[in-house]
Formats: C-alpha cells, structure tokens, sequence
C-alpha cells in the first residue's frame, strides 16, 4: 500500500524573491484553467526538436517534469547542461542559482531559460557577496585568512561562486560535499573551510563524514559585527559555518523520527544532509535527492521509508513505488515554494515564445563572474572518482 501522511495546510514556504527582485513575468501567461496545456507543451517541444533540450530537478512538479528530457539532482543537472553544447536554448525547471550554473558552464552561443524568474532560493539567498568579502576581510583582521580555504555550496549566486574560484576555493553539492571537503583541506598546511551558505551541510559533512567534533565548528553570523566571533575562536576552528540553511529541509525535527519510529516499526529514515544535525544523527541514510531516489529503488518490496526531503519528490516515489510503504518525514505539507514557481503555465509561455523566435526570461551571468565562477566549478567537476555519490 502507498502512503503519504498528509495534512491539508501549506506550510513551509521559502522566501520569495520575486518581490525582493522586482520580478515580474511579462507577456501573456496562459491560464492554468487551460485544458490545452499539456497538447500546448508538446506541440512546443516537438517544434523546437534538438533546438531545446529541458532539464528538470526532482523538486518540480510532475506537470513540468513530464518534460524534462533529464532529471536529476544539481550536480547530474550541471554536468548535464555541460554535456549537450548543440543545443541552442536550455531550459532549466529548477531554481535560480542551478540556471546561473547551467549559463557559466555552457557555451556562449547557447541561452539558458528559466521559465519563471521568481523561482529563486531562500538559502541562497543568505549569503550575499557583499557580507562574504566582509567576513573574508575580518578573517584576515584576524590574522587566519591564509590558513582558510572557502567551499560553497552549489545554492548558492553566481558571484559567490566566483568569490571560491578568486580564492582558492570549490563548488560543492549534496553530491560531493564528503570529497570536497577533503579536497579543501588539503590545499594548505592547517587548513581550515569557510563553508557557505549551509551550515547544515557543512556541519553533518565535517562531523558525520569527515571525523571533525562539533567544537570544530563555529558559526559566522552575518548579521553581527565579526560574524559574532572572536579571533580565538576563528583560529580554533577547523570549520566556519555561514549561517544559512534551507527554510524546507530546516523544517524536519528529530521528534517526528522518534514518533514514526514508534509508529511503523521496522521503517527506515532517509533525508536530505540539509536537514538539522540532530535530524540527520538519528537518520538511517542521508544524501542528496539523487541518492534518495537510487535507495527507494533499490528498496526489498514491503519495506517502509520516512523521508525527509521536498515533498513534490516524496510523492513522487511513493505513487512509483506503491509496493513500498513512503510516508514524509513531517507532519505538515513542506514543499519548496520557489522551486514551485516553476508550473505549467510558465513552461509552455516559455517554450512558445521560443517557437515564435523570443527568448523570454534568459539568465546570463556577466564575463568576470563567469570567469573566476567557472574555476571552482571545474575544480568540483574535477573532483577525483568518489565526486558523485549516488
Ligand atoms: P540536490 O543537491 O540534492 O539536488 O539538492 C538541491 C536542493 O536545492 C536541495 O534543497
Ligand atoms: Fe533552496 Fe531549500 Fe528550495 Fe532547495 S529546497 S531550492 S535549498 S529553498
């Protein structure tokens, strides 16, 4: 039997960024009420043949990822976008900072398109340019910049990932966080990570995968003078955490694991590794969406799984796996509003004026950016063997 325990209200909403931005879509979007839709999408995708070539993370929702010609988690989704250069226009069904990587790691005569430009990222968005240099500047007030070698996550913006390229850094994912953490620490003599934004990821990456204690990490609060540390502090640790997190995944609490556990003897707990510390210590599996999914499949029949990720994949699996029991590891509805953003009505608007010759919503990240962005990227991609682990 499948089953996902679900209750009735919307809760767990990211930011939206398309106020913050001033984002509007412009054109006319078709109605959702349009029973045309789907015919509409197809009839634009078979127009546009090799022309197009559309990728779509788990997180989307099923009427748009039906059309995605891969699926995948961000890291498989870069190395996607890097891998087809003769198609003329990707179009990226995920959030901001994913479209903003396909565009540096693609070829400049092809345009990466996001059918919504609101569809953006909370914890991205934590982490601004002008407060990394500031704590970069503070680490060198401190006297340990030298000794710090800075890794992002993939949410994050194009110029903070060109912030690690300019800095000796890397790009990582929920992929390959394990073996760029490695690699960072490797780069110089006592070297400490400065890792952005997630603290989450960087946490339970350092203390579950790489053996570092909790006391080897401190947290740098952007918002307090000196991140709200002190220079012993900062050269005591081994790992800085930004203070960021995801507002879906942040959602997830270690009572809820405790109830299901009591409820549905014998089920096992997978989640996401942006999930809290305490969360992910009672888990039974942790990894990115990618690997989630490989684990459903891979799952003995009669088997039943809580798990801690968006909730457009949770009921995915379960409706393709109705010979497993897949509840979601949380009381309330939890799914990611951004990346929710991206719905039929904006896809089909997307792909049809692309068909009339009009390149709507384009994301473009400017040369300098692309540059030294470029440079972590391609030292995550070169990453040795173990870079992906699903
Ligand atoms: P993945 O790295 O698993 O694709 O996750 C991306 C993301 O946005 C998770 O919140
Ligand atoms: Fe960002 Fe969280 Fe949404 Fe992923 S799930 S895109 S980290 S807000």
């Amino acid at each position: 039997m499948t089953t996902v325990d679900l209750p009735l209200l919307p809760l767990g909403r990211g930011s939206d960024p398309a106020s913050e931005r001033g984002v509007e879509c412009p054109g006319d979007l078709p109605s959702a009420s349009d029973p045309d839709l789907v015919e509409r999408a197809r009839a634009a995708k078979a127009a546009l043949g090799d022309r197009v070539f559309v990728l779509g993370h788990h997180y989307q929702r099923d009427e748009v990822i039906q059309f995605a010609d891969v699926t995948g988690d961000s890291f498989k989704l870069a190395r996607d976008a890097a891998a087809r250069p003769a198609a003329e226009y990707i179009v990226f069904c995920g959030v901001h900072f994913m479209a903003e990587s396909a565009d540096i790691l693609t070829g400049p005569e092809q345009k990466v398109i996001l059918p919504d430009l609101a569809a953006g990222c909370s914890m991205a968005d934590m982490a601004r340019i002008a407060q990394v240099e500031a704590a970069w500047d503070a680490m060198a007030a401190a006297g340990v910049q030298d000794s710090v070698v800075p890794v992002t996550y993939m949410n994050s913006s194009a110029d903070i990932k060109a912030f690690c390229g300019r800095n000796g850094g890397v790009v990582c994912t929920s992929s390959n966080a394990e073996v760029a953490l490695e690699w960072a620490f490797q780069q110089k003599p006592d070297a400490k990570v400065l890792f952005l934004p997630d603290q989450h990821l960087g946490r339970n990456t350092a203390v579950l995968k790489l053996g570092y204690s909790l006391d080897d990490c401190v947290v740098w609060n952007p918002l307090q003078p000196n991140g709200g540390l002190t220079a012993e502090q900062l050269r005591d640790a081994k790992v800085i955490l930004w203070r960021g997190h995801c507002s879906v995944h942040g959602r997830f609490s270690p009572d809820v694991v405790d109830e299901l556990r009591e409820r549905i003897p014998g089920i096992n707990i997978l989640v996401h590794p942006e999930c809290q510390h305490e969360v992910v210590l009672k888990a039974d599996l942790v990894g990115s969406t990618e690997f989630i999914i490989k684990t459903i499949e891979a799952a003995p029949a009669g088997s039943a799984w809580a798990i801690g990720t968006e909730l457009n994949l949770v009921k995915r699996l379960a409706t393709e796996h109705p010979d497993k029991r897949i509840v979601f590891l949380d009381k309330n509805v939890c799914y990611c509003s951004t990346m929710n953003r991206i719905d039929l009505p904006h896809f089909v608007w997307a792909m049809e004026s692309l068909v009339e010759g009009v390149v709507v919503n384009q994301i473009t990240v400017d040369p300098d950016t692309e540059r030294d962005a470029l440079v972590a990227l391609q030292r995550m991609l070169d990453l040795p063997g173990k870079s992906h682990r699903d």
